[in-house]
């Protein structure tokens, strides 16, 4: 099925191959405020809901990739270390490359440096594999459409398709079983005052991965109120951005995740990815709220929260959060 999706994708572009020196490509991170959390197809990673994020500016992937001359094997280096193509980071990128491979016998070199802790539920996966889409499309000299491209990285990972641009962007469900119309695209708002704190709590490999957490939360009793959530959420959230309605935004956007986290919570045996840290940050933001100082959280697969506030408030979340990373998803380097 994959490979039929590549086929005609790729069926109008340049099969003359001549490779292109120079693929360096960058996608930022990204961090869902209405989530994806279900797949009504895993080999295609084809989402129940539509979701909604906003991208980390310049923290993310770069990526170049090359075609070895002579090789048996692709090699793979992140952030300058080479990694065993046995190792599980390696394994998922090389069987993603199989689907673009000119013949069985054409081996790649791929060099990746991520500014983000990998797999710590901080989204690396998507920056990774848009960025290596991107790559791609330079190497063969495709030409393709971010539509197009959107739809390729989602094969890679679900979230990835929503990496390919800065901001906000909102990647569509889709009802087609091919998926070729669950795609991502960026939406035209912006939010300059809008900031994002990443408050890391835990770089260990997030346990369970996604794949297998999205899979088990469909047992939950409550996943169809989820659906039904998840979709009034959405309904929602663009108006509470285009008017900079920050009580609103944060409202939506922390729910939202509560939500997602129930249906982990209440499936048998419960995931449960908080540690007693997630839990003691929560209360104090909560705590914090209601002292008047107006800030949300967001938490994905994994115990790190991802903060929101207002640029007027960055010196005092500083202050309460010392270890925390700042970034501007609208004025950055
Ligand atoms: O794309 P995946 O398989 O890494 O899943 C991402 C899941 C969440 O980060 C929890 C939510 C989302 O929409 O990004």
């Amino acid at each position: 099925m994959k490979f039929d999706i590549i086929r005609t994708i790729l069926q109008k572009t340049n099969t003359n191959y001549s490779f292109e020196n120079n693929t360096l490509a960058y996608a930022p991170a990204n961090i869902a405020l209405c989530k994806y959390w279900g797949k009504r197809n895993e080999q295609l990673n084809l989402p129940y809901t539509s979701s909604l994020s906003i991208s980390l500016g310049n923290k993310g992937t770069t990526t170049s990739i090359k075609i070895l001359s002579s090789s048996d094997s692709d090699i793979i280096f992140l952030n300058d270390q080479q990694k065993e193509n046995d190792s599980v980071f390696a394994t998922r990128l090389i069987s993603f490359l199989n689907l673009f491979r000119p013949s069985t016998t054409t081996f790649f070199e791929i060099k990746t440096y991520s500014t983000i802790p990998i797999a710590a539920g901080l989204a690396s996966s998507a920056s990774g594999y848009a960025a290596l889409v991107l790559a791609l499309n330079k190497l063969f000299k495709w030409e393709l459409s971010f539509k197009e491209l959107s739809i390729l990285a989602r094969l890679g990972s679900g979230s990835a398709c929503r990496s390919l641009w800065h901001g906000f962007v909102k990647w569509h469900a889709g009802y087609s079983d091919d998926g070729m119309d669950s795609y991502a695209e960026p939406l035209k708002m912006t939010w300059p005052d809008l900031c994002i704190g990443l408050l890391i709590l835990s770089t260990s490999e997030k346990n369970p991965g996604s794949t297998i957490a999205m899979k088990k939360s469909l047992a939950s009793d409550f996943f169809s109120s989820w659906l039904e959530k998840s979709k009034k959420d959405l309904s929602e959230l663009p108006l509470s951005i285009e008017q900079h309605d920050f009580s609103n935004f944060g409202r939506i956007v922390e729910s939202n995740a509560l939500a997602m986290h129930s249906v982990t919570h209440t499936t048998w045996p419960p995931i449960y990815y908080s540690l007693p840290e997630t839990i003691a940050n929560m209360h104090l933001i909560w705590a914090m709220r209601k002292s008047g100082i107006e800030l949300y959280f967001t938490q994905d697969a994994g115990p790190n929260l991802k903060l929101m506030f207002l640029k007027k408030d960055v010196e005092t979340i500083k202050k309460y959060f010392k270890d925390i990373e700042i970034i501007f998803p609208f004025s950055f380097e």
